[in-house]
């Protein structure tokens, strides 16, 4: 049989505050029989809500960046298409899920003496998503990270729907903005589990070298099982080739693999191809992505196109 438990429980549980709780009740959302001055909700009927409910807001455009092999570009692509749709004038939020907060070292903001960061937001319920915003330089919003967040991996063990955390602490803000970008790890565990449910659509940057394209078909099954477990509006935006040399045979070979790759899959290949460029490297001595440092070489012009395709295809 099942328990009843408290609104108070519920809260803790699904690390949402007490009043939201009441007002999903109110609204009639989740069942929930009064006891006194209080509630009791049926766990049963709390699974088939957090089953069921809390779509990701129709808002805004989620968007997340994601390869579990690192060194691919995830955090380049995230940056410069934030900073590209930003100057395009869109409201964007850059959601940093990678323990190493890559974003931050990008635009060189010290993330070690931050007193909160996504970390914070994930594991603890009291913690507001919107305290934790910080504004860059660059045209759009930060979530930042720092190493805490490789704790959280463990700890949201613990917390009932630990795939959709994210999705429902980021709840708050999304109305806010035209379009929330979420870097992630380099790894198929929950933090990234979480950024593809809290997603509407996923852009998957693969490095033009042969070892990249090993772990691909891994991702698209991680990709599946969230789309018929935990998101099923979950869309894959694109392939995005990056690193792309074009004096290797390689990166050439590798190119043509990939493009047949996604001919097969169903899969949308950009026609953009960011080049291996020297300059990506150099961008975060200066703090600035590579399209406000330098819009007019070639890597920023492919991500200023990409963003251009993300805003009109
Ligand atoms: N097109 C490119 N050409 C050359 N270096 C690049 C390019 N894109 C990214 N890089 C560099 O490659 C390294 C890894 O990129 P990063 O975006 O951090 O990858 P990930 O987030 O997937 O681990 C960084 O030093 C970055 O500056
Ligand atoms: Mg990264």
């Amino acid at each position: 049989m099942s328990r009843f438990i408290t609104t108070e429980e519920v809260a803790n549980q699904l690390h949402i505050h007490q009043n939201t709780v009441i007002r999903y009740i109110q609204q009639g959302k989740l069942p929930a029989v009064k006891v006194g001055k209080g509630y009791r909700i049926k766990e049963s009927d709390l699974s088939a809500f957090v089953g069921e409910v809390e779509p990701v807001d129709e808002g805004a455009r989620v968007l997340v960046v994601a390869n579990q092999k690192g060194g691919v570009a995830k955090t380049t692509t995230a940056v410069n298409l934030a900073a590209s749709l930003g100057a395009a004038g869109k409201r964007i939020l850059l959601v940093d899920l990678d323990p190493q907060s890559g974003c931050a070292v990008c635009l060189r903001i010290d993330t070690s003496t931050l007193q909160r960061t996504i970390y914070d937001v994930l594991v603890h319920s009291a913690v507001d998503v919107a305290k934790v915003v910080i504004k860059t330089n660059s045209g759009f919003d930060l979530v930042p990270s720092n190493i805490d967040l490789a704790g959280a991996e463990v700890e949201l063990k613990q917390v009932l729907a630990q795939e959709s955390v994210l999705r429902r602490r980021l709840q708050p803000l999304i109305g806010q903005y035209d379009c929330v970008i979420i870097d992630t790890p380099p790894s198929l565990g929950i933090l990234t589990v979480n950024a593809l449910t809290a997603a509407k659509q996923v852009l998957i940057p693969v490095s033009c070298e042969y070892m990249a394209l090993r772990g691909l078909k891994m991702l698209l099954d991680t990709i599946s099982d969230v789309q018929s477990v935990t998101n099923p509006n979950l869309k894959i935006l694109g392939i995005l080739a990056t690193r792309f040399d074009q004096r290797t045979l390689n990166s050439r070979d590798v190119y043509t693999y990939l493009s047949d790759f996604c001919d097969r899959e169903g899969i949308k290949l950009f026609n953009q191809v960011v080049k291996q460029s020297v300059r990506f490297a150099e961008a975060p001595t200066s703090g600035k992505p590579l399209v406000e440092l330098h819009p007019e070489l070639d890597g920023a012009k492919a991500y200023q196109q990409v963003a251009e395709e993300i805003l009109h295809g």
